[in-house]
C-alpha cells in the first residue's frame, strides 16, 4: 500500500516490518537495523546476495559516533558538509550494528538522507534504518513510490510516499585507504562538489571488486537490452531489421521510439530521469535501447557507471 502515514510507517518499522521509504537519490526498502531478523527479510525480499551489506541511514551527524568508531577527519568533514545528502561513508562499526547489516564486515556505510519524510522518520525512531535500493536485485532502482509499488508491492506492507526522487541516483560511497578518501561508488555528489565545498581530493578506490557488489557488471538492468553507442543514428542504419527506442541528452531527431532525458544536455536533469527513462524504454514495443556515451563530468560520471552496467553489450 503507498501513503504519507509516518505514525504507520513507523509502527511497521517497530514491528520488523519493512517499509519502502523515500530518500533524494532513490527509494529504500527500509528495515530496524539493529534487528537482525528484519535484516533478513530485506535480504529475502529483494533477492540479495547475503555477502552484499546495506546501507545504515541515520538521523543526525552526531548518530555518526554511535554507529562507527575511528572515523577518520576527512570524512567526518565531508559528512558535515554534505549530510543531510547524498554522499555515503565508509567507516568502521561500532559494537550496536549487527554483523548482518555488514554482511560480516567490520565497517559499515553510514548515510543520512536529505528527504523530510525519510528524516521525521528516523527522528520518530529509536533505530537507524538499514535500507538497500527499494528494487528486486539486478533491476533498475526505484525513483517513485509507484516503481516500488510496481517491483515489491505484493511483498512488503506499506510504501511512503515522497514524490519523485530530486537527485535520482544512488549516493556516492566514500571510504579511507592509506590516508586518502577514496570513492567505492560514483553517485549523487561528485568529486568537483566534494574538492569546491571541503577541498579534499578524492580518487577511485583500489579495492573496488572486493568492496561493493554494487559493482558487479548488470546491476541495473532493464528487460531489455541496452546498447552504449557512438552514434544512435549510424546504428539505426546498421540494423534496419530492429526497432530501437533512444534515450537522448537533448532534443534531436533520431529515427526511433524517444525518450528525453534532458533538454539541453543537462547533468543534474540527466541523472535525474535516467532510471525512470530506463523503465518508460523498457515498455516501449521496441527490440532494444540505445544512447550514446554521456559527458564524464560531474555527476555524470555516476550516470556513466549506472549506464555500463545495465548495457549488454559495448559497441564503440
Ligand atoms: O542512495 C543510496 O545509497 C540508496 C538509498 C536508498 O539510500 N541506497 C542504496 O543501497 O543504493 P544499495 O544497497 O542499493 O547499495 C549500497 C551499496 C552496495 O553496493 C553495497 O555493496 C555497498 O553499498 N555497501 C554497503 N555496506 C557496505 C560495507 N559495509 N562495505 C562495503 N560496501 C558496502
Ligand atoms: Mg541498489
Amino acid at each position: 500500500m503507498i501513503g504519507t502515514d509516518l505514525a504507520q510507517a513507523a509502527a511497521l518499522l517497530r514491528q520488523g516490518k519493512l517499509v519502502g521509504i523515500p530518500t533524494e537519490t532513490v527509494y529504500g526498502l527500509a528495515a530496524n537495523a539493529l534487528d537482525a531478523q528484519a535484516i533478513a527479510s530485506i535480504y529475502s525480499v529483494k533477492n540479495r546476495p547475503s555477502f552484499n551489506p546495506l546501507i545504515v541511514h541515520v538521523p543526525s551527524l552526531a548518530a555518526i559516533s554511535m554507529y562507527a568508531q575511528h572515523v577518520p577527519q576527512a570524512l567526518m568533514d565531508i559528512a558535515q558538509a554534505f549530510w543531510p545528502g547524498a554522499v555515503s561513508i565508509l567507516v568502521e562499526k561500532s559494537n550496536q550494528v549487527p554483523d548482518v547489516v555488514t554482511a560480516g564486515s567490520v565497517k559499515v556505510v553510514l548515510r543520512m538522507p536529505r528527504h523530510s519524510l525519510a528524516l521525521e522518520l528516523l527522528q520518530m525512531l529509536d533505530f537507524p534504518l538499514a535500507a538497500p535500493s527499494a528494487n528486486i536485485s539486478n533491476t533498475v532502482s526505484p525513483t517513485t513510490a509507484q516503481h516500488v509499488e510496481d517491483g515489491l508491492g505484493s511483498q512488503i506492507p506499506y510504501i511512503l510516499d515522497g514524490g519523485s526522487c530530486t537527485v535520482g541516483v544512488e549516493s556516492t560511497i566514500l571510504g579511507f585507504e592509506n590516508g586518502k578518501v577514496v570513492i567505492l561508488r560514483e553517485g549523487g555528489v561528485s568529486r568537483e562538489d566534494i574538492f569546491a565545498k571541503t577541498g579534499i581530493e578524492t580518487t577511485p578506490s583500489s579495492e573496488q571488486t572486493i568492496q561493493s557488489p554494487g559493482q558487479l557488471k548488470k546491476h541495473y538492468s532493464t528487460q531489455k537490452p541496452l546498447y552504449i553507442v557512438e552514434s544512435i543514428n549510424d546504428h539505426i542504419a546498421a540494423h534496419s531489421d530492429q526497432s530501437f527506442s533512444a534515450l537522448l541528452y537533448e532534443q534531436r531527431e533520431v529515427d526511433a521510439t524517444t525518450h528525453l532525458l534532458s533538454e539541453n544536455y543537462n547533468l543534474g536533469e540527466i541523472a535525474n530521469n535516467l532510471f525512470a527513462t530506463m523503465r518508460a524504454a523498457d515498455q516501449d514495443s521496441t527490440d532494444a535501447i540505445l544512447i550514446e556515451p554521456i559527458r564524464e563530468e560531474g555527476i555524470g560520471r555516476a550516470v556513466a557507471d549506472r549506464l555500463r552496467r545495465a548495457a549488454s553489450t559495448f559497441i564503440s
